[in-house]
Parts: C-alpha cells; structure tokens; sequence
C-alpha cells in the first residue's frame, strides 16, 4: 500500500470560508473523506501547519519513510529557503500543488522556493489539483 501524506501550509486550514471565489466552497475535511473514499488502495495521511518550523519539522518526519508528499506550501512557497532546503534535504519526492493559478495572479505569487525542487508542480485545478498529485504517485 502506497504511503502518502498531504502538507498544507498557512490559511488553508480555513479551506471553505476563506475568499471562497479563489479557493471554493468546500472544507478539506469535506474533501479528504472524498478523495479517501475514492482511493482505498492508498493509505493517505493530511497534516495542517500555519508554522513554517512545524512544517519543516513534519518534512524531516515524513520525508525518509513515505513514498509521495504532496505539499501545498500556501504563502511560504513565495518565501520560504527554509522549505525549499527541507526538499533538498529529503528522500521522498516531493508535488507542489496549489488551488489557485498562481501565475495568473499577484506577482509575488509568481516566484516559488518549492518548485526547483519539486518532482513537479500541479496549479490552477481547484481542489483537483491535489487529486492528480495524487494519481502521479499511484
Ligand atoms: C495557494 C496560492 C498562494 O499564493 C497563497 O498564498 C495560498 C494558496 C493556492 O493553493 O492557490 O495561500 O498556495
């Protein structure tokens, strides 16, 4: 059984109420019950950190063990070396995902320290995108 984890980084434990015309409707619970309904061949965990050190810290945990991270660094993709190191520093491949279109937003949203180190890079699907992350590890 494949052993996969969903990071979520900063705001996005507010998934649902949160500027629901970028983000949509639905919580993460709503959709991780779906997605985990979908896929019973997959044991799929989900951790949510609005704390850059945490989500550092759940990489080193996860990253020697699991056989897919699926990482939706929110805000800290544009910010963070520390996770764009974390990356570097792990064996486990490493998807970025975002919900939104980054590059058809703000500027500042157009840069990402994950991406060069990413296996690859999946955006602009609504909550789909962390559903094809997904499928790229199966
Ligand atoms: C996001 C895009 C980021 O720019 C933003 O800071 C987020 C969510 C997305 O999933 O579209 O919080 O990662």
């Amino acid at each position: 059984m494949k052993k996969l984890i969903i990071i979520n980084g900063p705001n996005l434990n507010l998934l649902g109420k949160r500027e629901p015309n970028i983000y949509g409707s639905l919580t993460f619970t709503e959709f991780m019950d779906e997605v985990k309904r979908k896929y019973p061949e997959v044991n799929l965990e989900y951790y949510q950190s609005n704390i850059e050190g945490e989500l550092i810290d759940k990489l080193h945990d996860v990253g020697f063990n699991y056989d897919g991270i699926v990482l939706n660094a929110a805000a800290y993709t544009h910010t963070s070396v520390g996770l764009g190191d974390a990356i570097k520093a792990i064996e486990t491949p490493v998807v970025e995902v975002h919900i939104s279109n980054t590059f058809g937003r703000e500027e500042f949203r157009h840069q990402s320290y994950i991406s060069p180190n990413a296996k690859g890079v999946i955006l602009g699907f609504g909550l789909q995108s962390y559903e094809l992350a997904i499928q790229s590890f199966l």
